[in-house]
């Protein structure tokens, strides 16, 4: 018997003998196809059954709605048993079947000597040896001499299929029953309901889905706390720097034009760090300075050299970005320059890469420019702190761009008040910053000064055993041999104009001027390099006879010891043992960098 899905399953089938075809007034619908009320109970129906019963009518008496009866005549079963078999292995129990499971059962039903046996087993089990009902019974009053034998069943709004795969008959020999073969039959058991419908499995989902659901709301929202965290992180570390022209650059970009930092592609090592070459895409050369060290100046030398790299000038390196990658480890990137550092071509070279007496002119010229340019080119005024030679660079053709522009700033050579840095380097500082720590215009004209003087005279401020650069060259002035102070090397090709030569050392000397007042401004500076009179100053008639009347005047030497109370100019050793300025001196200022 197999249940249909989604319908109540009924009523049964019964086995019956019966002396004619159709028992008279049953229904295809009720009572299992074999009676009626009318007729249930007669003695003259002569019917025998064994009735497959899936329904619990009380007013047959039915014991429940899974059994097996034999009824004679009657709807009434004369012996009823639930539906199974006695097991012959194990515990010898009872097991139930369920009828209408769907599941295939072989049925045996015997009678002899009087005695009915009904057994039942799932098919392919073999015959249980002791029946499900076992009766005597006396059917001599029940049947005729010729029967019919067969099935009735009967379905109703309770809807079942009644299937009979395979029996047999006999009238004499029992155990053929035995050789009914049922292997092979088709299952009729409803498909098992699929896992996803089950209540468990629906229970579980959901309560798993909740869960899922959770746990990633959780995980979105310690993400989301996170970000928040890292991007108000990244804001108070980089809302300033944002602001700042040239715009940032990714550090990783950088670090791969320059091969990773690779040794092969320093280009120089300077105070700050070293300064590698680097290609961009598009074949264009840039120079790397990778500062290492803290520098808590760093903000100050972005707000000004911000507002200074919206302008571009020819006489200045230019800086194209900047970078900045964990606390100390900063980049500035700026184009390359092929000729290298003018510092490189005056001192210690040879004779080859010397620069001729009008190249020197020129790049001092260019320098000259460049300082203009930082101190009133543009709205604000931008302080070089650092002029010397090795801060000028040549370019490809051969003209001189001021480079490090405010980096001194970032250099932390040592500090006289907490809030002033004194910055610069040894031998072109100025004395006063030495007193008060501060730079100004005056400061980095006295620098130019000191760079003229060293381009001309091809020696640096400061040398072991001789007397500091500014004052020989005073003194040969003193003497009226100035024209001596210049680059010997120069001196023997002769291709100079002695006038020349005796102005610009004038130049260099009043820049150098200890007395920042008296020192001239960058504009006249370059009046006088570039010859001309200055017709707004009517103070200054001529620039020549200014300048020389001025140095005239002086006496440099009273001045340097006014201010640093030396008899005479102060050495390098009295600059580095100064106590009263309570100066610390990183090992590359000593070195006179
Ligand atoms: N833009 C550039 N193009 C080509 N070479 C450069 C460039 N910038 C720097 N260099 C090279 O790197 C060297 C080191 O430069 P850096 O500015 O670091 O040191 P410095 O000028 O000697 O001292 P300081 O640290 O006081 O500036 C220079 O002398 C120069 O040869
Ligand atoms: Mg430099």
């Amino acid at each position: 018997m197999a249940p249909y899905e989604d319908t109540l399953p009924g009523h049964g089938l019964v086995f019956i003998f019966t002396p004619v075809t159709g028992i008279q007034g049953t229904s295809s619908a009720q009572h299992l196809g074999l009676f009626n009320l009318t007729n249930n109970g007669n003695s003259n129906n002569h019917v025998l059954g064994v009735e497959f019963d899936v329904f619990m009518n009380q007013e047959f008496d039915d014991i429940n709605d899974n059994h097996v009866g034999i009824d004679i005549n009657s709807l009434k079963s004369s012996v009823s048993n639930d539906s199974g078999y006695w097991q012959d292995d194990g515990d010898k129990s009872f097991k139930e079947l369920t009828l209408n499971s769907g599941e295939n059962y072989q049925v045996w039903i015997d009678y002899e000597d009087s005695w009915m046996n009904v057994t039942m087993a799932p098919v392919g089990r073999k015959r249980p040896s002791r029946p499900l009902l076992n009766v005597s019974l006396n059917l001599s009053q029940v049947f005729e001499d010729e029967m019919f034998l067969g099935f009735t069943s009967a379905t109703g709004q309770l809807v079942e299929s009644h299937k009979i795969l395979g029996w047999s008959f006999s009238n004499e020999n029992i155990s053929l029953s035995d050789e009914l073969i049922t292997t092979g039959l088709p299952s009729f058991v409803l498909p098992k309901d699929s896992i996803l419908k089950s209540k468990g499995f629906v229970a579980g989902f959901t309560v798993g889905a909740f869960l899922v659901i959770c746990v990633l709301v959780l995980l979105a929202l310690v993400l989301i706390h996170r970000k928040r965290l890292r991007e108000r992180k990244r804001q108070e570390m980089e809302d300033w720097e944002l602001e700042y022209w040239p715009h940032r650059m990714v550090y990783e970009e950088i670090e791969a034009t320059t091969k990773g930092f690779s040794e092969e592609n320093v280009i120089g090592v300077g105070g700050n760090g070293k300064v590698y070459k680097g290609v961009l895409r598009g074949g264009v050369e840039i120079a790397v300075k990778r500062i290492s060290h803290e520098n808590d100046g760093l903000r100050e030398f972005l707000a000004e050299v911000s507002s200074l790299g919206r302008l571009k000038q020819r006489n200045l390196v230019g800086l194209r970005g900047w970078c900045k990658k964990d606390v100390g480890s900063f980049l500035l990137v700026y184009d390359y320059m092929e000729n290298g550092s003018l510092d490189k071509r005056v001192f210690d070279c040879d004779e080859r890469k010397m620069l001729s007496y009008e190249d020197r002119i020129r790049i001092i010229k260019d320098v000259g420019f460049a300082v203009l340019y930082l101190h009133e080119g543009w709205e604000a005024k931008v302080l070089h702190r650092d002029i010397k030679a090795s801060n000028v660079l040549l370019d490809k053709d051969m003209n001189g761009r001021l480079g490090d522009f405010g980096l001194a700033r970032m250099h932390s050579h040592g500090q006289v008040a907490s809030t002033t840095k004194l910055v610069g380097t040894v031998g072109y500082m100025a004395p006063e910053v030495f007193k008060t720590g501060r730079a100004s215009t005056q400061t980095d004209v006295y620098m130019f000064g000191i760079l003229i003087l060293e381009v001309l005279c091809g020696r640096r401020p400061l040398e072991e055993g001789k007397s500091p650069l500014v004052e020989w060259v005073w003194q040969l002035m003193v003497q009226g041999q100035l024209v001596f102070a210049l680059d010997e090397r120069l001196r023997t090709k002769g291709e100079f104009s002695e006038q020349e030569v005796e102005r610009l050392m004038h130049l260099g000397l009043l820049c150098a001027y200890p007395e920042p007042k008296v020192r001239p401004t960058m504009r006249q500076v370059v009046n006088v390099l570039e010859g001309k009179n200055d017709e707004d100053d009517s103070e200054i008639e001529n620039m020549d006879s200014y300048l020389l009347q001025q140095l005239k005047s002086r006496d440099i030497l009273s001045e340097y010891s006014q201010y640093f109370n030396y008899a005479s100019h102060p050495t390098f050793q009295d600059i580095g043992n100064s106590s009263s300025m309570s100066l610390t001196w990183s090992e590359s200022v000593v070195e006179g960098r």
